[in-house]
Parts: C-alpha cells; structure tokens; sequence
C-alpha cells in the first residue's frame, strides 16, 4: 500500500461520490490535501469525516468553480502558499446533464454543450501544476468515462467531454514528462454515487452488459488514483486504465 506522507495532492470535485472518496483514501495514506468542489457545504462534511494517520497531515478546502481559471490560479497559488508544494492533483470534478436522457448530439443545445464541454474537459487546468512547486516528482490523474472511450448515444455532450479529457490527458503526459511529472487517466464504467442517479439513468439495463454484474463503489476508483499517484506508477504517463466490471473484456 502506497504511503504519501508528505506529500501534497489536491481534489477536485471531493464534495461528492468518486472525488470524496478518493480524499479519503489519499487522506487515510498519510497525504495532506486541499480540496475543492462548488458545493463548500459538501466539503465540510467530508473534512469532518477525515481523520488524520499522521504528524503534520495538512487539510484544506475551498469552494472552487473549475470552469473559472482565475478561481482555479488563485486556488493553485493558495495552496502553493500554504503547503509549500504541490506532488499530484485528482482532477475528478464533473458533472453529466442530459436533458433528457436520449438526447441525441443533434438536439444538444448550446447551453448544454458549453457547460458540459467548460466542467468535464476545460476544468482540467490542474492537468499541468506549476514545476517549481514539485520536486522533479509529479503525478496527475484524470477523471474521464467508459463513456470517454466510446460512444454514448443519446448522452448529449457527455461523451464528446470525456473524449476530451483522454487528449488532454495524452497531450499534457508529453508536455509534463520532461518536468517529471505524469499525467494519466481513468475511465470508469457504472459508480455507485449520485451521478449515476442522475435523469433516470437505466442502471438496471446496463447492468445486464457488465460480467461482474455489479456497480462499482467509488472507493474502488478512489484506490485506483492512489496507484497512479504513487510510484508504483513510476513509468506509466498518457495511459488510460478503464474500470468496468469487465464491460469490454
Ligand atoms: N458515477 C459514475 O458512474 C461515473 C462513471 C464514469 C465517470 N465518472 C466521472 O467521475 C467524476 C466524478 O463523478 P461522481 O460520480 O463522483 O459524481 P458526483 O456528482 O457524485 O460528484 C461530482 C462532484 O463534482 C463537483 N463539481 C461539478 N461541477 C463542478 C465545478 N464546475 N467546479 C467544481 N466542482 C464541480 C460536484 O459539486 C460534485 O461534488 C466525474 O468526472 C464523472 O464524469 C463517473
């Protein structure tokens, strides 16, 4: 099992589902981190939920919109400020709105493509953090969509955002690698958190397509994001590690 201690890592979107219980798996291997989602509320609650494992375990949390690259630079620089360093950042913020669901590319609106395209692809802005606050020792990890390596018919702009995300996620891998820093991705199939709640999302039916026949909990992602931060991943960048349940095995 991967041990961070001091090492810092920020989280975004850790107000809920994947991103919340990838800070408590971080959290729980010694990491200090500050994390950010739009919901500050949220946050909180998940602060009171982590305990620290370890002396000189730092936390903090900020309500962050990261479709906002000024929210997001200030958020950068505070932490910068306040730890001294940043070694990783789990962009895991997203959101999916398919109004409704079925929707098909040709009836997507342009509201619907802006806000999906801003959140899930242009809110990856810690795809690159700055050099001097890392030690020649980097890692980054993406959050993108079985959905981001197919197509999903009637997902509106969803699928389309999370395409979006792998080649940021390649392209910033060649960018960074000479700083030592990599940047991988993952892509999940169906996750037990309120997302996949979301517009009557036929669960039941895409169930019957995974051989394990079951959703996964997000903690099983959460534990993923800790392998692609540490260096048991010491050679891996621009890959993608999908978690499905074997849906395309
Ligand atoms: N749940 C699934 O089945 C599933 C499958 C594949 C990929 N994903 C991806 O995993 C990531 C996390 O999803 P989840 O299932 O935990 O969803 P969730 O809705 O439980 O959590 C997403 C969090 O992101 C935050 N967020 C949304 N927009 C934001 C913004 N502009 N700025 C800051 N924070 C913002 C939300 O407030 C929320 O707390 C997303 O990128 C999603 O696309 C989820």
């Amino acid at each position: 099992m991967a041990t961070f201690e001091g090492k810092v890592f920020s989280v975004t979107g850790a107000g809920s589902g994947i991103g919340a219980a990838t800070a408590k798996v971080l959290y729980s291997r010694g990491a200090s981190l500050a994390l950010c989602d739009l919901q500050f509320e949220a946050l909180e609650k998940i602060a009171r939920e982590l305990k620290p494992v370890s002396a000189g375990q730092h936390l903090s949390y900020n309500a962050v919109d990261v479709r906002k690259t000024e929210d997001v630079n200030q958020w950068t620089d505070g932490i910068i400020k306040e730890f001294d360093r940043l070694d990783g950042a789990a962009n895991i913020a997203g959101a999916v709105r398919i109004l409704p669901l079925g929707t098909l590319l040709e009836d997507t609106t342009d509201e619907d493509w802006d806000f999906t395209i801003q959140t899930n692809a242009a809110g990856l802005q810690m795809s690159s953090f700055p050099a001097e606050s890392h030690e020649k020792w980097g890692a980054i990890v993406n959050m993108t969509s079985v959905a981001g390596l197919d197509g999903a018919a009637g997902c509106g702009a969803y699928s389309p955002s999370k395409h979006a995300v792998i080649g940021i996620t390649r392209t910033a891998a060649l960018e960074a690698a000479p700083k030592g820093i990599r940047v991988n991705g993952i892509a999940p199939g169906l996750i037990d958190t309120p997302m996949a709640a979301t517009d009557n999302f036929p669960v039941e039916t895409f169930l019957r397509q995974v051989p394990m026949k079951r959703i996964a909990q997000p903690e099983e992602i959460g534990r993923m994001v800790a392998v692609l931060l540490s260096d048991d991943a010491s050679y891996m960048t621009g890959e993608i590690v999908r978690i499905d349940g074997g849906l395309r095995a």
